[in-house]
């Protein structure tokens, strides 16, 4: 059975209120739901957290190491700023997919460059929620973890 360990950066807590211009009315739990239904039905298990905290985000990377198979990670407004993010996701070595609500390409300059995306197999972005199930069946094809010989999933 594969593992992913979702993570959802800084203030995507506030989905569905926070600029619904840009960012759409869905909240996070509803993503988190629909992204639960869709890892069931492919025989996965997800791992969901969100913070704030940059330091946090990268503790959680870290130890991800060997426990999951892929990450799906929204790096938020740290996509534009952090090295410490990057170099976890580079360090652990698990694969990861990048994924953003709005098509950061078509917003202010200083979103335009992700730190994280040369570290990821691929970002998805501009697709609202469903840059998230993208996102997901994206990193359902990607694997780290060792498997037992002889076993499934
Ligand atoms: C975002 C895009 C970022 O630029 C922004 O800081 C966010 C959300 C997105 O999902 O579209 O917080 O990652």
């Amino acid at each position: 059975m594969k593992k992913i360990l979702v993570i959802h950066g800084p203030n995507l807590q506030l989905l569905g209120e926070r600029q619904p211009s840009i960012y759409g009315r869905t909240d996070l739990a509803s993503i988190d739901r629909d992204l639960k239904r869709l890892a069931a039905a492919r025989g996965a298990t997800l791992t969901i957290m969100q913070s704030n905290h940059e330091g946090e985000i990268v503790e959680r990377i870290g130890s991800a190491k060997g426990r999951y198979d892929a990450l799906l990670i929204n790096p938020a407004a740290y996509t534009h700023t952090s090295v410490a993010i990057r170099d976890a996701i580079e360090a652990a070595g698990v694969p990861a997919v990048e994924v953003h609500l709005s098509n950061i390409y078509a917003r202010e300059a200083f979103r335009h460059q992700s730190l994280i995306a040369p570290v990821c197999r691929g970002q998805v972005c501009g697709f609202g929620p469903a840059s998230y199930r993208l996102g997901l069946q994206a990193a359902l094809t990607l694997g780290a973890r060792p498997r037992k010989p002889g076993r499934k999933g």
